[in-house]
């Protein structure tokens, strides 16, 4: 039996720099960054490394909501998706993770499409809807 995906991706403090690097990129981008216009960026760090973590097999529990009700009424397209996963395949690249540990990384995620994109469209860098409500900070 191979090492879990989590040692294989380096562990917590690896998986760390991967979701910080990803989520600078993501705030850079103009195709999706307005979605995250009202969000807590503590909070969301922690919440993706968490699922990471623990979706790879690691000693983490992901306490944040399940995706179809963190993304839901937030508009998103199936060009953002896309774009998204872009900017994680550029991460893992700048971050020489293998292609093994790519796909299974993507194998994981990929499935969440569905409970995530609301709006079959190509178009991108559509903005928030005013309605939607964005997860409390995290109080600790
Ligand atoms: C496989 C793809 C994705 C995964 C695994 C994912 C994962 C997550 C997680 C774990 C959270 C935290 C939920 C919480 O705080 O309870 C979150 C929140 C969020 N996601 Fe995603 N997400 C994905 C795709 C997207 C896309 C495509 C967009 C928009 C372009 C997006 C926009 C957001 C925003 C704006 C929040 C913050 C919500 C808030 O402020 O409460 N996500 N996502």
């Amino acid at each position: 039996m191979d090492n879990s995906l989590y040692e294989r991706l380096g562990g917590i403090d690896s998986i760390t720099a991967v979701v910080k690097d990803f989520r600078d990129r993501v705030a850079r981008d103009d195709r999706i960054n307005q979605k995250f216009a009202r969000t807590d960026l503590g909070r969301l760090t922690k919440m993706l490394i968490d699922q990471v973590c623990e979706a790879a097999g690691g000693p983490c529990t992901y306490t944040g909501r399940g995706m179809k009700e963190a993304h839901a009424g937030m508009g998103v397209t199936t060009g953002e998706f896309d774009a998204l996963v872009t900017d994680l395949v550029a991460t893992l690249n700048q971050f020489k993770v293998g292609k093994t540990e790519q796909d299974e990384v993507l194998g994981v995620l990929g499935p969440l499409k569905p409970d995530i994109v609301e709006v079959d469209s190509a178009q991108v860098g559509t903005p928030l809807p005013p309605t939607y409500q964005a997860a409390p900070a995290l109080v600790r």
